[in-house]
């Protein structure tokens, strides 16, 4: 095996030393070890965990109400929340998220890795075009359609898959078609994340239904369910399940369910 050089040096003859350059000051080597870390390109990164600067960059591509809309999003999915999903999602590959709305997550995990290329769905077109639109101001490779989840065409197989907030917005009967349809889509392995409400404690889901129904109004059925329905309906799926609930200063019972196809 090859001897790094610098035990190459330690170990020459005395007389080969003599001839070798003096050495110079350590203050200089200092400092040309600084030159040279700081000309090499990182290895590796640790981003701040909050993305404030990916938020900020998010909400200034969008008009001034969505722009509110965005910071009381993040506010909601908070910084910690989608770190937990920036890690479970690959780093690069196609990735497709379900009900998209502004693109507003697509937009921040297009940041976090931008090797990752990421293509939304949702019915509403006014929502499609503004997170077509952000992504493109980001220089984001997202692609966004116009389409329910139920029955668009969807090019896969994409590396991963996220529906957060939802699920609770499909229908209960159509909810585990949906699910197998994710499934269907993805490549071997591949990880499809649900962030969802769980419907313990009662008093966080009706805080979140009063929340939700601001939103959608009176008409629009909400389907939630147990975090543990989720859980067996994916394993009887075929996938692989872990879950996680995330405690927030308001009473949201988050969950967080990472499911690998089998
Ligand atoms: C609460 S919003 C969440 C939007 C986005 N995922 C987010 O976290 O900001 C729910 C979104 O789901 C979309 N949606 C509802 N039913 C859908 C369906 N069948 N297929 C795809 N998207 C759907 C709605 O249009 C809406 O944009």
């Amino acid at each position: 095996m090859a001897q790094p050089s610098s035990t190459v040096r330690e170990s020459a003859p005395p007389s080969s030393r003599k001839s070798a350059r003096p050495e110079r000051p350590s203050f200089l080597r200092a400092l040309r070890a600084v030159g040279q870390a700081t000309a090499q390109p990182p290895r590796y990164e640790a981003p701040e965990v909050y993305g404030r600067e990916a938020i900020w960059k998010i909400a200034r591509a969008l008009p001034p109400v969505e722009q509110a809309y965005a910071h009381i999003r993040f506010s909601i999915l908070r910084p910690k929340l989608l770190s937990v999903m920036d890690l479970l999602l690959t780093d690069q590959g196609r990735i497709l998220d379900v009900g998209c709305g502004f693109g507003l997550f697509a937009a921040y995990f297009g940041q976090t890795q931008p090797g990752r290329s990421i293509v939304g769905v949702d019915p509403d077109a006014r929502r499609v075009k503004l997170a077509t639109q952000v992504s493109k101001t980001l220089g984001l490779a997202n692609t966004f359609q116009v389409g329910d989840v139920r029955d668009s065409t969807l090019e896969g197989p994409f590396d991963a898959a996220y529906v957060l907030d939802v699920m609770h917005h499909i229908p209960k009967d159509d909810q585990r078609a949906v699910l197998s349809r994710l499934r269907d889509l993805l490549v071997p392995g591949g990880t499809l994340i649900v962030k969802d409400i769980t419907t313990e404690p009662r008093f966080g889901l009706a805080f979140t239904e009063l929340l939700d129904r601001v939103m959608v109004g009176w008409d629009e059925p909400l389907a939630y369910r147990h975090h543990r329905e989720w859980g067996q309906m994916l394993d009887e799926l075929g996938f692989h399940v872990r879950m996680v609930r995330v405690p927030d200063i308001l009473p949201y019972p988050h969950v967080v369910i990472a499911a690998t196809k089998r």
